[in-house]
């Protein structure tokens, strides 16, 4: 890592002289947080407190595969970077048990340890009904909350029986935080599927310090006000001691929401809304990816030998590759870069047999009727563009429909000539890191939506406007001839900052904040639940 580091420094230096004074501060300052110093740093400061997680989706699921209980380890940069400080720190996590095996292996408290093959953290699963699931997860969560913050012309959907289940559940979620939390425990809440937890928990138990991350974006207060529940949604989040967002910009939109729904004081200096004698820290802590070992790992022969066959087996040799990895989301603009590449076709034939579109597509919320036409509306373009433009030899786009393991997207990152995220909204994207750390050392490009997280932290990848249909497309062919030359120096410089801010550096400064709020309330470890 560090070897890494110097060498990257020493180009970019070489590079231009305002990259040396940046390559300068960075080796005066920088501290690379890494899993063992932020264990260290967390262990020591959280003393004889507890950590407990708390999200709807769970790191590991159970599955039956034929009669057997197989383990599935969810993937996502969140699920894995909590993944291991869950194992060092032994804590408790709280999830929604889902899938169809997972209470088969339970014990009488619904707690379940893991990972199988070294038992570290204990899961403790939530079961719910079909009418919670639909009212909680896919209505509220997923057709009001999500389509209401992120900006993609969506219309949410407000449906009093979705917010009543959506609360219910939240308040499952609280009690089995309540009873399973241990004396002055940090509670740590992921995400919009748990706005009321904190509101309901504290309700239950004063001892419990309680931190949520918002992991989307947060709209400005004229979106968030057609909300019919907004002012139950604030209370709730109000509720916890701190408050995490991506990006500065959407932690002062939730302010500005906040100021104008609530009598509150906002102090805009500390970022705090004090409410009675309730006080909540609101900060931007922009998430990241384990840069190190995904790096480490696309170096690795076998990730390198496991290129090189896809390469064969699907005849793309010579041929120059445009990568998507995506949930099949309608955030994530994937019609938007299918029509983008379809003009790049037209206007630059000289691509014609030369170039293929690779786009892999995790199925996702196939419950719901716009993500159902999301998928048929990119089937239909992959199959329109493959017919409009193939030839006996060469097809423009391979639609890789189902969800692969990181090892399998691994070789697929490291192959790409460009990587295209392109969507309309997203609180950060982690594939775009994800490509930035295990893309070839001296190959690769990164086309970046500007509505994404990830957009304010990459500087050098190229930006698009996916709305921009036509701009896109100039891009991709930007993107495609790009020197050599130019393509080291950006992707080594976007190289250096995302292993600096890597995952352990969020953790460390989130939890570093939490545990702060913590003890600066002593008294509260006195209480009995
Ligand atoms: N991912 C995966 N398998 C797939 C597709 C995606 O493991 O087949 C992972 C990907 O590596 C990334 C995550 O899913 O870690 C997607 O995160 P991102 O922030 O890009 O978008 P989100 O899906 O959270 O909106
Ligand atoms: C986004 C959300 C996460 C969610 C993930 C996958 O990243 O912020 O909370 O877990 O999408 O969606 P799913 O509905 O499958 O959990």
């Amino acid at each position: 890592m560090k070897d890494f580091l110097d060498k990257s420094l020493r180009r970019i230096s070489e590079a231009s002289s305002r990259a040396a004074s940046r390559a300068e501060k960075l080796r005066e300052f920088s501290h690379i947080t890494t899993r063992d110093s932020l264990l260290e740093m967390v262990g020591k400061k959280l003393k004889d407190r507890r950590l407990v997680l708390v999200s709807n989706r769970e790191p590991y699921a159970h599955v039956f595969r034929g009669d057997k209980i197989a383990v599935i380890r969810n993937a996502g940069g969140l699920t894995i970077a909590l993944d291991s400080i869950a194992r060092a720190l032994h804590s408790t996590w709280v999830c929604h048990g889902g899938a169809n095996a997972d209470f088969k292996v339970v014990d009488a408290e619904d707690m379940v340890a893991v990972p199988p093959h070294e038992p570290s953290f204990h899961l403790k699963r939530l079961k719910l009904t079909r009418r919670e699931e639909q009212g909680y997860y896919e209505g509220f969560s997923n057709e009001t909350l999500w389509p209401l913050c992120h900006l993609c012309y969506v219309r949410p959907k407000f449906l009093p029986s979705d917010w009543k289940a959506y609360d219910e559940v939240n308040f499952k979620f609280a009690q089995a935080v309540a009873e399973t939390a241990e004396k002055g425990s940090v509670v740590f809440l992921q995400d919009y599927h748990l706005c009321r937890v904190a509101y309901h928990l504290k309700g239950m138990r004063t001892d419990l310090v309680t931190a949520l991350f918002w992991h989307i974006p947060w709209p400005n207060p004229e979106i968030f006000r057609i909300l019919p529940w907004k002012r139950e949604v604030l209370e709730g989040l109000l509720a916890n001691d701190i408050l995490g967002f991506h990006l500065k910009y959407h932690a002062d939109n939730f302010l500005e929401t906040v100021g104008l729904g609530l009598e509150c004081r906002i102090d805009w200096e500390k970022n705090r809304v004090e409410r009675g004698d309730r006080v909540t820290q609101v900060g931007a802590y922009p998430i990241s990816i384990d840069f190190d070992s995904i790096f480490r790992q696309s170096q690795s022969p076998s990730v390198l030998k496991a290129s090189r066959d896809i390469t064969a087996e699907n005849r793309m040799g010579g041929l120059k590759l445009i990568l998507g990895v995506d949930r099949l989301d309608y955030t994530k603009g994937i019609p938007e870069r299918l029509e983008a590449f379809d003009r790049l076709l037209d206007t630059h034939p000289e691509f014609l047999g030369k170039v293929r579109l690779v786009q892999i597509g995790v199925p996702s919320r196939t419950g719901l009727e716009d993500y159902q036409q999301v998928v048929s509306n990119i089937e239909e373009r992959c199959a329109a563009l493959n017919s409009r433009y193939s030839t006996e030899d060469w097809e423009p786009v391979l639609f890789l429909k189902g969800h692969q393991d990181f090892d399998t997207l691994l070789p697929y990152y490291r192959m790409a000539d460009v990587c295209v995220v392109s969507s309309l909204h997203d609180g950060m994207n982690l594939v775009a890191k994800e490509f930035v750390a295990a893309s070839s050392n001296d190959r690769g490009v990164l086309v970046l939506s500007r509505f994404t997280g990830a957009a304010r932290e990459l500087e050098q990848a190229l930006l698009v406007n996916p709305y921009d249909i036509a701009g896109f497309a100039e891009v991709l062919y930007q993107a495609l001839t790009m020197s050599p030359e130019d393509q080291k120096n950006r992707l080594e410089r976007m190289r250096v900052t995302v292993a600096e801010n890597n995952i352990f550096a969020w953790a460390q400064a989130i939890l570093g904040d939490v545990i702060r709020v913590a003890d600066s309330q002593p008294l509260k470890k006195e209480q009995e639940a």
